[in-house]
């Protein structure tokens, strides 16, 4: 790849501070100064900037407990967003695989794999995504049956043309509900219920596929392991 591509790959500057670098002379490859932007630089080569050693980051994956009032969009807004919390170069070019909304807490994947992320969320590999909600009314009995049977079914969603896709919906108690989805739209565990009558006051993403949040504390985020990755290979 070009040098000054090279340079902000690997570090803060930008394509044009990266020219500045070379031009003043700061950058070495194989302990020669180069100055021009457009010199090639493989693996095998060794490129300082300011006498530091460079490296190019492969793939990353991470996966993050998810806190309330923290964003999964790309652009800053209102709240904190989701690669701020990630402690590592260049955190904002992971994106988050599925959003989770402001409110909802739990497991968000990132990474700057767009194909592993396409594998994660696309619903023909049904993945299964394990939800936790709190219902502001209590879901018992032929209501709670009737809703077992449609969201197993599939249901339409308002303004959808399409059904959902069979779900799983089990009572942990009276208002707490565990809902397996395979798919991801758009608000959908509260739209589910909504169409059901119920309204959702607190939701908790706990797993993604055989990954969950295991010891991960609200805000905590780890790399994921090779084994992990490929999981969704
Ligand atoms: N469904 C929702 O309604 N919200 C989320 O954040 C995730 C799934």
């Amino acid at each position: 790849m070009r040098l000054d591509r090279f340079l902000a790959e690997t570090t803060d500057l930008t394509r044009s501070l990266a020219k500045k670098a070379l031009h003043r002379g700061e950058v070495r490859v194989n302990g020669a100064v180069v100055k021009q932007s457009a010199t090639r630089v493989g693996a095998a080569d060794r490129v300082e900037w300011d006498g530091q050693p460079l490296a190019l980051v492969g793939l990353r994956y991470v996966m993050l407990h998810k806190p309330a009032d923290v964003e999964c969009s790309a652009r800053r807004g209102l709240y904190p967003r989701v690669v701020d919390l990630i402690d590592l170069p260049k955190a904002e070019r992971l994106q988050p695989v599925g959003r989770l909304d402001v409110d909802t807490t739990g497991l968000v994947l990132l990474t700057d794999d767009g194909q592993w992320s396409h594998r994660v969320s696309s619903p023909r590999r049904r993945c299964a995504k394990i939800y936790r909600a709190t219902l502001a009314e209590p879901l018992a009995g032929a209501t709670l049956a009737d809703a077992v049977r449609r969201f197993a079914e599939g249901m339409l969603l308002e303004g959808e043309e399409k059904p959902t896709l069979p779900a799983t919906l089990v009572m942990r108690s009276s208002h707490e509900a565990e809902l397996t989805l395979y798919e991801g739209r758009y608000h959908q565990v509260k739209r589910m219920f909504a169409a059901i009558g119920n309204h959702v006051t607190a939701l908790h993403r706990e797993s993604v596929g055989p990954l969950s949040l295991g010891t991960l504390a609200p805000g905590e985020w780890r790399e994921l392991s090779a084994v992990e990755v490929a999981e969704f290979a």
